[in-house]
């Protein structure tokens, strides 16, 4: 196992920086350059951290003998051609969400990993947090019966982006999260949105999908919103549980609350009964789930294995931003995911 790893961060931006001030304090990690297109923040950043090597230019940076693993958190549409060079360079890579912005993209970065024997990682950072981890368990032990649906609300006011719309901003991290609770793809996706504050960008989008065995999803994303919810809602045959990165510390509410079928000679009206029992807040760690993302990037490095997010899990998720998009250009109608695109051969 190698002493520690030489970190490299590609894009110093609003996120950039948290990933960087996590890395710089990582046991078994060294922050040894840094790389941002944007002189002035590339300035900023370094004197953040003096001892740091700075580049404008990826090419420059991939040659750095010193770091064996980057970081990408340059902006969405950067992440396909910078982690190739990062990959061609004999890098290990992190990129952030989403892995690509085109299915093609994903399936050559998940290639060249693969052919170069190298960790690529993506930024799915919702998979990190305990509160998910925790639902996760539940979903598998099935505590909540069987799953029949769930829906995701991350809407707030916030940073409108011009480069890429609310559902390649946000919704990368509801579908990581759906797909892993799932344990599937979707069958297919439909997906309306509207652009209200600048021409094609849409600002609110709302995702249905269709899984195997009839079950479904729905996220709901939005940069123009009163509200800031972060918000999962899972509803199985026994139970239903609701996950809210809002809450302070009780993240999880497990509900014992199901309705049932009183058996086949009754009459139509005494068929279903509502069964409401006690709600569950139990006890989930609050780490920090960057924080836990980072120490597993490497980790895995380290150790030479494969992430929980892996490159095959950012182009699951690419293929379904893909079928969505697909989807809200053609008003809304349904896009079938097609099951043999399940791997990358
Ligand atoms: N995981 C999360 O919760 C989360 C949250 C916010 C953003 N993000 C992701 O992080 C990434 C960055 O988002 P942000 O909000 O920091 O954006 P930002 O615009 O604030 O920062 C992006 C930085 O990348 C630099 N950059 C762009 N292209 C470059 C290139 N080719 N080479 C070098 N530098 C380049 C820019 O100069 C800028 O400093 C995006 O991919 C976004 O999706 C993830």
């Amino acid at each position: 196992m190698a002493e520690s790893i030489g970190i490299g961060v590609v894009g110093t931006g609003d996120w950039g920086a948290n990933l960087v001030r996590n890395f710089a304090n990582l046991p078994g990690a060294r922050l040894v350059a840094l790389c941002d297109s944007d002189r002035q923040r590339l300035a900023a950043a370094m004197a953040r951290h003096p001892g740091t090597r700075g580049f404008e230019h990826v090419e420059e940076f991939a040659a750095e003998p010193g770091v064996d693993a980057v970081v990408v958190a340059a902006s969405a549409a950067s992440h396909y051609p910078l982690a190739r060079v990062l990959l061609e360079a004999g890098k290990d890579v992190f990129v952030e969400k989403p892995l690509a912005l085109e299915v093609a993209h994903a399936e050559e970065l998940v290639r060249l990993a693969r052919r170069e024997g190298r960790i690529l990682m993506v930024g799915h950072l919702l998979l990190y947090h305990p509160g998910v981890r925790y639902l996760k368990g539940m979903v598998d032990r099935g505590d909540l019966g069987e799953l029949y649906y769930l829906y995701s609300q991350r809407v707030n006011l916030g940073k409108v982006r011009r480069d890429e719309n609310a559902l390649w901003s946000f919704a990368p991290h509801d579908l990581s999260v759906i797909l892993h609770l799932l344990g599937a793809e979707p069958v297919d996706v439909a997906a309306r949105g509207s652009a209200f504050l600048q021409g094609q960008v849409e600002d609110v989008v709302f995702v249905d999908m269709r899984f195997p065995g009839g079950r479904t999803a729905h996220v709901h994303v939005s940069w123009l919103d009163p509200h800031k919810l972060r918000k999962f809602t899972v509803v199985g045959s026994q139970k239903m549980a609701v996950f809210d990165d809002m809450e302070a510390s009780e993240k999880i509410r497990i509900y014992d609350k199901s309705v049932e079928r009183a058996g086949e000679f009754v009459s139509y009206g005494d068929a279903l009964t509502v069964r409401s029992g006690d709600i569950v807040i139990p006890k989930i760690s609050l780490q920090e789930p960057l924080r836990l993302e980072c120490q597993h990037f490497v980790d895995c490095v380290r150790e030479r294995k494969t992430p929980l997010t892996d490159g095959e899990d950012g182009l699951r998720v690419v293929r379904v931003l893909s079928a969505a998009q697909a989807s809200l250009d053609a008003g809304g109608a349904p896009v079938a995911i097609a099951a043999e695109n399940a791997g990358v051969s």
